[in-house]
């Protein structure tokens, strides 16, 4: 079998790379989905009514058993909204249902999705720089104490970083003292590298006493890189926000379920447990080949996903322009720095999950002396 191809299926990060170069950009994976989805969608695609279909009545439960069997942790299928958009979307209209609470805090770097979205609702953003601890960044909890609406990723989009539990916690406590809400993104959460003894803070499950103060954001687009077919998942455990959201997507004339959304979700969460495993095996391994090429240049250490954020001068590149000078004279394209904050010029993030043999290459090309 030759290497795995994206060619003709109209791959966003592929196109963006163009011709004879090796795409390491956006956030998807070149390489084969459970076998499961596509199965579940081919028979359900037999039947040629596709009308108006009902939420699958099972999939708050099944979204609770798989936090309970892959996190270990009790969520209440009452929490779950089963979303048939995707996370960018449903923070769009979270930011919506909450309304104006003082000022937004997010990290700096982190998922760019953050200051647009704040831009787009007019809500007044604010970028709190992180902190090193070692190898890695680190949440610096104090600084986000005036906030009303906290938004992070977690696992940290770009660099991979695990946050602690006990940081999750003290975020949402300091939310719940001032009426505010810690918004957990944690759409890369069911990708934490088992090799290297981590666990995930869900957030809702490390808050305590805190818990109606957060909501937290999953999907099983990264996860079985499915993102071409938007869908997510929230844990929302106070009432009055849930009901909120729900009365805006009726507006908007969304509700909860989506016949391919509900039926790609179901069959990820419900069969792709070993081929999850298999893809992390497979990822920590990548990521020790990237890690050992490009280790120096590595901003903080990677510990979930497929992610890699550089220090491009590290790697002998400019401050700025890195992107552009390894797409036309080195055939790689990487994501800007500044997808991720306007500071972050100099830094580039790498996405490590493609076939062996050709990150092998973008590596060589990307260390070429
Ligand atoms: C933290 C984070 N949130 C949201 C998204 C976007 O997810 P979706 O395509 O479901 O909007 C991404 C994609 O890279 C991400 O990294």
């Amino acid at each position: 079998m030759g290497m795995f191809d994206r060619s003709g299926t109209g791959s966003i990060k592929w196109a963006r790379a163009g011709e004879g170069r090796i795409a390491l950009g956006l956030a998807d994976m070149d390489l084969p989905g459970p076998p499961e989805i596509g199965a579940a969608l081919a028979e359900r695609a037999r039947h040629p009514a596709y009308g108006y279909t009902v939420c699958d009545p099972g999939g708050r439960e099944l979204v609770a058993r798989w936090y309970r069997e892959r996190h270990r942790v009790v969520v209440d299928p009452d929490w779950v909204l089963l979303l048939p958009f995707s996370a960018r979307t449903a923070l769009r209209l979270l930011l919506a249902a909450v309304g104006p609470r003082g000022p937004v805090l997010s990290p700096t770097p982190d998922w760019g999705g953050f200051r647009q979205l704040c831009e787009v609702a007019g809500l007044a953003y604010r970028a709190v720089e992180l902190a090193r601890d070692g190898g890695g960044y680190r949440l610096p909890v104090a600084e986000f104490a005036g906030a009303g609406l906290v938004l992070l990723s977690n696992p940290h989009n770009p660099s991979g970083r695990v946050w602690q539990a006990a940081e999750l916690r003290a975020l949402a406590e300091q939310a719940a003292g001032r009426g505010g809400l810690l918004v957990s993104d944690e759409v890369h959460s069911d990708l934490v590298h088992p090799d290297l003894g981590l666990r995930h803070p869900v957030a809702v499950a490390v808050a305590g006493e805190a818990a109606r103060h957060t909501v937290t954001l999953n999907s099983v687009g990264k996860t079985f890189n499915t993102s071409g077919i938007p869908s997510c998942f929230a844990l929302v455990p106070d009432p009055g926000l849930r009901e909120r959201l729900l009365t805006l997507m009726g507006g908007y004339g969304l509700w909860e379920g989506g016949l391919v959304p509900q039926l790609v979700q179901r069959a990820a969460l419900e069969h792709g447990g070993p081929w999850l495993d298999a893809l992390l095996q497979r990822l920590a391994g990548h990521r020790e080949l990237a890690l050992a090429a490009l280790g120096p240049a590595v901003a903080s250490r990677p510990e979930a996903s497929y992610l890699l954020w550089l220090d491009a001068t590290a790697l002998g590149l400019p401050a700025e322009g890195a992107r552009e000078l390894l797409l036309t004279e080195r055939d790689v394209e990487l994501s800007a720095g500044t997808d991720f904050g306007p500071a972050w010029g100099s830094h580039l993030r790498l996405n490590y999950a493609l076939p062996v043999e050709r990150l092998r290459a973008a590596l060589t090309r990307l260390t070429p002396c």
